[in-house]
């Protein structure tokens, strides 16, 4: 299988519709042993229930917000893991009022807390874990287009996102002299939680699926198999790249 003997971090999951749960089950399902965190306690339950079925699985609870949490998972990773192969960043934040409406309404506090959480996060995620990441370790990070397009409602998120695409590039330069990989994956809409924060999720989800280039329907297990491509050594001369997910829909113009 691809990911035999592979060890990784997939942070974060909420349920099983999360993008990240489906990147951890098809790691799993190509060999690998696989950490999935959870942000706190009432979400690690969740997380508990989900990983019970997976013989190389255990649930990890980790908020990205406070650095303490990100060295206690770095100790907890070496106790555990040793060193991993590769670490998923599938998180992000904002405040629901700053997804819809005029961006121009942006209140300083909820432009902080979005770039925070969202892009640097990333940063402070990859530096507490450089001391476990394998010498050619894969790291991956998801976005959306709304980075490089102005998407309706999206708004702040987007901005969130350009920090977080900008932020891979600079890592996979820091990280490359050790042969890490960092990329980022950026899938269409998909329903999810973070997904419904964004106003009008269902006719964005629609107008992509009417106008893209692939007519099959694409979801997280189209993300997923990205992804395990990502974490396997094919795709060991890739880094600092945005992978789209979207059945192609990025490269339509009219
Ligand atoms: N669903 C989509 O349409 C879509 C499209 C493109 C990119 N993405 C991205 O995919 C990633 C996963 O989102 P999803 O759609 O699976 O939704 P989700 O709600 O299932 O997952 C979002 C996760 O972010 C975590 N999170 C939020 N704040 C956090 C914090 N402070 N510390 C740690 N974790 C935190 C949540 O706990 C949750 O598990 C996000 O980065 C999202 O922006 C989603």
């Amino acid at each position: 299988m691809l990911l035999d003997g592979k060890k990784g971090l997939v942070l974060n999951v909420t349920n099983k519709n999360s993008i990240g749960w489906a990147v951890a089950r098809a790691a799993h399902d190509h060999g690998a042993e696989v950490g999935v965190g959870a942000q706190d306690a009432r979400m690690r339950e969740k997380v508990e229930a989900l990983v019970a079925d997976h013989p190389r699985m255990r649930a990890h609870t980790v908020d990205f917000s406070f650095d303490d949490q990100l060295e206690a998972l770095a100790d907890e990773v070496r106790a555990t893991y040793g060193k991993i192969d590769f670490l998923v960043h599938s998180a992000a934040f904002a405040k629901r009022e700053d997804l819809s409406g005029r961006f121009i309404e942006t209140s300083r506090d909820g432009f902080q807390l979005a770039i925070d959480v969202s892009a640097y996060s990333l940063v402070a995620l990859c530096r507490a874990l450089e001391g476990v990441l394998a010498d050619d370790a894969s790291v991956m990070a998801m976005s959306y287009l709304g980075s490089t397009r102005a998407v309706g409602n999206y708004n702040v998120m987007g901005v969130a996102k350009a920090a977080l695409e900008s932020s891979v590039r600079y890592l996979a330069g820091d990280l490359g002299v050790r042969g890490i990989r960092v990329n980022t994956v950026s899938p269409g809409p998909i329903n999810t939680v973070a997904a419904r924060g964004v106003k009008g999720l269902g006719e964005m989800i629609d107008y992509v699926h009417s106008r893209a280039p692939l007519k099959r329907p694409f979801g997280q297990d189209e993300v997923a198999g990205t992804c395990v491509y990502l974490m396997s050594d094919l795709s060991r001369g890739v880094s600092g790249q945005i992978v789209f997910v979207d059945d192609g829909y990025n490269i339509v113009g009219m």
